[in-house]
């Protein structure tokens, strides 16, 4: 009988098995389980200092755990709260910046920009940017990876209501289009709901609470479905320490 030579993709793009961080005797994360499927859409909240940016840089490979085990999609791209444009490059440069293959394409780098409808300013400097703008190139250069995995850590809070507004519909219809794994981490309540299958909450060193958001797209934060589960998870948040543990001597 011939083999079955087709292997069917793996739908995980994170799977952590008691994964821990600690600098020095602060214990960051402590024995974190979790798994992200491929086309999953999953927000991180949790107060300032329990973790969230260094969870997101473990899973992003620019940080290393202390122990435990994971598995993590190979094609995964990072976008942080601010762009991270390098000034001297023009905008397409910095789409490539991180194809670390040495075949950087503008053609590649252009299509992207039209996915964020920044391709007439491929060859623009960084500096004539807007805000909203510059985060959007930050989206075209994670998009240019064709990640499985999407990483994003508080990427829209420095921009204002508006701009804000029109990067969650950017945001969502990329993530339609290409069906990454997504991991958002956000201070925002209104938006995790808004946006994520499901919401973790991440407290004391642990996954605290992982929500479910069982409401139909478009989300409409007027309705009563909608405040319930903001209620729910304002409730697990109101529980949660802020503040790391150290271990006991
Ligand atoms: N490189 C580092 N060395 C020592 N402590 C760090 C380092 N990076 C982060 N921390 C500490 O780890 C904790 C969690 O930080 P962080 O992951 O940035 O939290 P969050 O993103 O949830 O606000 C904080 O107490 C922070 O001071
Ligand atoms: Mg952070």
């Amino acid at each position: 009988m011939a083999a079955d030579l087709i292997t069917p993709p793996a739908p995980q793009v994170v799977a952590l098995r008691g994964l821990s961080k600690s600098y020095g005797d602060q214990v960051i994360l402590d024995a974190i389980d979790l798994t992200v499927e491929r086309g999953e859409f999953v927000a991180l909240l949790g107060p300032s200092g329990t973790g969230k940016t260094t969870l997101l840089r473990i899973l992003g490979r620019l940080e290393d755990a202390t122990s435990g085990e994971a598995t993590i999609a190979q094609r995964t791209s990072v976008v942080f709260q601010e762009p991270r444009l390098i000034q001297a490059q023009k905008v397409w440069r910095n789409v490539v910046l991180t194809d670390g293959r040495g075949t950087a394409s503008k053609a590649r780098a252009v299509a992207a920009l039209d996915e964020v409808g920044l391709a007439p300013k491929a060859d623009a400097w960084p500096k004539v940017l807007s805000g909203g703008e510059a985060q959007r190139v930050g989206l075209a250069r994670a998009l240019y990876r064709s990640p499985d995995l999407l990483l994003l850590d508080e990427p829209f809070g420095a921009l204002d209501a508006f701009t804000r507004r029109t990067a969650h519909d950017l945001v969502l219809r990329l993530w339609n289009d290409h069906r990454p794994g997504v991991l958002l981490v956000t201070h925002d309540v209104e938006e995790s709901i808004l946006l994520a299958d499901r919401v973790l909450i991440l407290g004391d060193g642990h996954v605290q609470a992982d929500i479910p958001v069982e409401l139909e797209r478009p989300r409409d934060t007027t309705s009563a479905a909608f405040n319930a589960t903001k209620r729910l998870v304002l409730h697990h948040l109101g529980h949660v320490s802020a503040r790391p543990h150290t271990t006991s001597p």
